[in-house]
C-alpha cells in the first residue's frame, strides 16, 4: 500500500500497560513495516543478568556481562521473539519476578548506551515503529512521527492483570497495581533517558479507545506524514490526504 513512498521512523512512548506494544505491532502491520519492542531488549538483559547474579551495583562486572550479551529480535507470525545469545527468551522474560527487576536495570547508564546503539542500528533502513520510553527523545530524536500513550492506571491495571492471567500467571491486582506505579516511578525519575513526552509527540490517551480505534488514529498520522513525506520528493499525489484532527477523549 505504501509502496513507492518513502519509509519514516515512528516512534511510540508512554508508560507501562497503556498499550504501546499492542499499537506498534498493528501499525507496522499495516505499513509493512518493522515492529521493534524496546522493552524486550531491556527485558533480556535484566533476565540475563539476574540468571547470572550479576552484582549491578558492579560497573567492571556490569561492563563484562554487557560484552557477553547478544539480543537479537526476529519476526514469527507477525510477532517479535526475543533472542538472549541464541536462546529464545521471549516468554521467560514476560513473567512477574523479571518485571521487579526490569526498571532498576533499564535506569543504568552501561545498559542504556549499550541498548539505544544497537536500537539506532535498527532504525537505518527506516521503515520501522519503534516503542518503549525513550524513543522519541533520546534514541530517535528527528523520528518522522512520534506518539505518546497514556491511559488511566485502574485500566492499565486491569489490562495488565488480564494478561497476565491469560498466561496463567496468579497474580492480585494490588501487586499488579503497586509494580506498574512503582516502574512508572523509576522509569520516569531515572537520571539517565527518563521516561518523558517529547513536545513534538501526539499524545494519545488509550483508556477509552479500542485497539481498533487507537490503530485508525495513528494510521490516520502516519499517513498524513508519509504523504508529506513522500510530496517532498516528488509532486503530491492526487489521492494525497492529510490526517484529520484526532477525537482524543481528554487525559
Ligand atoms: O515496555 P516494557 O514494560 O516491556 O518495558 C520494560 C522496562 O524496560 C520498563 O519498565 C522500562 C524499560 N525500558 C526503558 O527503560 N526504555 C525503553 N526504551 C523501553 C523499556
Amino acid at each position: 500500500m505504501q509502496s513507492g513512498l518513502r519509509k519514516i521512523i515512528i516512534a511510540i512512548d508512554g508508560y507501562s500497560s497503556c498499550g504501546k506494544s499492542t499499537l506498534a505491532r498493528a501499525l507496522a502491520k499495516r505499513l509493512g513495516y518493522v515492529h521493534i519492542d524496546t522493552g524486550a531488549m531491556y527485558r533480556a538483559v535484566t533476565y540475563y543478568i539476574l540468571r547470572q547474579h550479576i552484582d549491578i551495583n558492579d560497573p567492571d562486572e556490569m561492563a563484562q556481562a554487557l560484552k557477553k550479551i547478544s539480543i537479537q529480535l526476529t519476526f514469527e507470525n507477525d510477532s517479535q521473539v526475543t533472542w538472549l545469545n541464541h536462546e529464545n527468551v521471549e516468554e521467560a522474560i514476560r513473567e512477574p519476578h523479571i518485571n521487579e527487576f526490569v526498571s532498576n536495570v533499564s535506569a543504568l547508564s552501561a545498559v542504556r548506551t549499550a541498548m539505544v546503539a544497537q536500537q539506532r542500528r535498527m532504525g537505518l533502513e527506516k521503515g520501522i515503529v519503534m516503542d518503549g520510553r525513550d524513543i522519541g527523545t533520546v534514541v530517535f530524536p528527528e523520528a518522522d512521527l512520534k506518539l505518546f500513550l497514556v491511559a488511566d492506571t485502574e485500566v492499565r491495571v486491569e489490562r495488565r492483570w488480564l494478561e497476565l492471567q491469560a498466561k496463567g500467571i496468579n497474580i492480585n491486582r494490588e501487586d499488579v497495581r503497586a509494580n506498574l506505579l512503582l516502574r512508572d516511578q523509576i522509569d520516569s525519575t531515572r537520571a539517565d533517558s527518563p521516561l518523558r513526552q517529547s513536545k513534538d509527540a501526539t499524545v494519545i490517551d488509550t483508556s477509552y479507545l479500542t485497539p481498533k480505534e487507537q490503530l485508525q488514529i495513528a494510521l490516520d498520522l502516519a499517513r498524513s506524514v508519509i504523504g508529506t513525506v513522500a510530496s517532498a520528493e516528488k509532486p503530491a499525489s492526487k489521492n494525497f490526504h492529510k490526517g484529520m484532527p484526532i477525537p482524543f477523549p481528554s487525559g
